[in-house]
């Protein structure tokens, strides 16, 4: 564009909105449009679908994430690997967009005081878990983590673990059958809260083990 073009357009406010909404708009399709109807993502399934690998979490796997959620892990601690190599080399594949399709809300944090968790499953072992959510500095002792000696004392409520199945089967469409929900009580059963938290933990990524 010559100079005196652009001056045009830089003076008059009208038309520089109009160019910058045109400007918006085009990236807008480039980028988004075409994702909502793509079924042959390296998802393999489209966006909106689950990875063939993954399965509902259990009862006591979704009684551990609303302690997840409860106690704030999601402040510290992302569960969102970038597509950029020094993430994946420490943390394992980069997240996938069909990973969250289950996950109301989604987990993935904003800010790392720790590390990204999203690949943790299996890393440890549930005693390592269990050590250092009593305790953190009992294993790293560097750690800045909070410790959550409580968890081992409460056991999990499974008052509204079947409500909780229903609105997952429901309203985001995981596949949850009749006796997954009838079972789910007494799954949870006598568990702890610390109990529930490591089950949860050691299911982050398994969908993606194996995988680059
Ligand atoms: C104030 C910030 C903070 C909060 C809140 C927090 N963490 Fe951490 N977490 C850390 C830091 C820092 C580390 C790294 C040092 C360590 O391993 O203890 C860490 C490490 C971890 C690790 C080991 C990860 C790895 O790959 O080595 C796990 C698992 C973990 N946290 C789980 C949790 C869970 C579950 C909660 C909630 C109950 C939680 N954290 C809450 C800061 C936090």
């Amino acid at each position: 564009m010559s100079n005196i073009t652009h001056e045009i357009v830089e003076k008059n406010t009208g038309l520089l909105v109009v160019f910058i909404v045109i400007a918006i708009s085009f990236a807008t399709l480039v980028e988004i449009y075409p994702l909502l109807f793509d079924q042959n993502t390296p998802e393999q399934g489209g966006v909106n679908k689950p990875l063939p690998n993954m399965r509902p979490w259990t009862a006591l796997e979704l009684e551990g994430r609303d302690i997840y959620i409860r106690e704030g892990c999601h402040v510290c601690h992302t569960q969102m690997i970038r597509p950029l190599r020094a993430e994946v080399e420490r943390y394992g594949p980069y997240s996938r967009a069909a990973e969250s399709t289950w996950d109301h809300p989604f987990l993935w944090g904003s800010k790392r005081t720790g590390p990204d968790l999203a690949r943790v499953g299996g890393r440890y072992s549930d005693q390592w878990h269990i050590d250092h959510l009593i305790n953190p500095r009992a294993v790293v002792p560097a750690s800045v983590m909070p410790a959550y000696p409580w968890l081992a004392k409460n056991e999990v409520d499974g008052s509204r673990v079947q409500a909780k199945m229903r609105i997952f089967k429901d309203h985001f469409g995981l596949p949850y059958t009749e006796s997954d929900i009838e079972a789910a009580p007494d799954q949870v059963q006598g568990a702890t809260e610390l109990d529930a938290l490591v089950a949860y933990l050691q299911q982050l990524g398994i969908a993606m083990q194996g995988q680059r």
